[in-house]
């Protein structure tokens, strides 16, 4: 196995919350994600056969902790932090920041967000199923000032391949074979927008629909089918201000190869093929990384 420096999915995000209850309450019920773990202070929710998909801790402050980052074993491991290094980025942990990682370090890179690269244990007991509909985790969408610089590091340090290009503003980058892992948005500050999580069909996210209205909750934004990524989603605002998309039919890329595809900015089919709007101020949500 050649060591390249390769991820292989989007494994988690960690976010810290002033209301867990509420963030809580909003994954397991709202949402309807499975609680695999929780203390008081922090939980741990998946979608799939895995411990976690998302972190939420108690804090002070709404905001990201971290984006984990799976990769397939410890060559991998060695050859990104191998770049980390050459690069001299800030290691936050020698250890993996949360539980139930076999092994993996923390850094923190352009702009303040801190990435956790990591290999994980397959197969986790779940302990109890919810009212499950999304598939796993899909991709993270993060607002930053400089985008091609986040984007450069994306494919310098993970192997990461542009997949479609909006001007020199937005960027769509790929870890597998989904259209996107990581969406990089220029915008005023860094934060992360929204994490992301696959359905089924678009049934499905009329059923999220239909389970918000009914407890109390809204929809923020969709159905909607994006031009990059090809995506039906939907989008709601959690308790902490970040953004949960919940989306179905995403392009798939198995070429390598595949040419990056250029939209054109000033038409925004590239976000919304179908009527070509989005609502005021949904881009203005999102946590920003925390200060290390
Ligand atoms: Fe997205």
């Amino acid at each position: 196995m050649t060591a390249t420096g390769s991820v292989s999915e989007i494994g988690y995000t960690s976010m810290l919350t002033r209301d867990l209850a509420a963030s809580m309450k909003n994954s397991a019920d709202m949402f309807g994600l499975i609680e695999t773990e929780s203390n008081g202070k922090k939980a741990f929710f998946t979608a799939q056969n895995k411990h976690h998909e998302v972190v939420y801790t108690q804090s002070d402050q709404d905001a990201l902790d971290h984006i984990g980052l799976v990769v397939s074993n410890s060559a991998e491991l060695e050859a990104i932090r191998a770049k980390v290094d050459r690069e001299a980025y800030q290691i936050v942990s020698e250890q993996p920041i949360e539980d139930h990682i076999e092994e993996g370090f923390a850094f923190v890179g352009p702009e303040g967000y801190t990435w956790q690269i990591y290999t994980e244990k397959l197969n986790y007991s779940m302990l109890k199923r919810g009212t499950l509909t999304a598939d796993r985790l899909g991709h993270v969408n993060i607002q930053v000032t400089n985008a091609p610089t986040q984007v450069k590091f994306l494919q310098d340090v993970f192997n990461m391949s542009i997949s479609d290009a909006i001007g020199d503003q937005h960027f769509f980058l790929r870890c597998n074979t989904d259209h996107h892992g990581v969406a990089v948005f220029t915008d005023r500050e860094a934060k992360m927008h929204h994490h992301a999580w696959q359905a089924g069909n678009i049934m499905d996210l009329a059923r999220l629909g239909d389970r918000l209205a009914r407890k109390g909750g809204r929809l923020a934004w969709g159905p909607v089918r994006h031009g990059a990524g090809d995506n039906i989603a939907v989008y709601y605002v959690e308790p902490n201000g970040v953004v949960t998309e919940y989306y179905c039919d995403m392009e798939t890329i198995r070429d390598p190869e595949r040419p990056v595809r250029h939209f054109d900015p000033d038409d925004l089919y590239w976000i919304n093929q179908w009527d070509g709007q989005v609502p005021p101020g949904i881009l203005d949500f999102g946590v920003p990384p925390v200060k290390r």
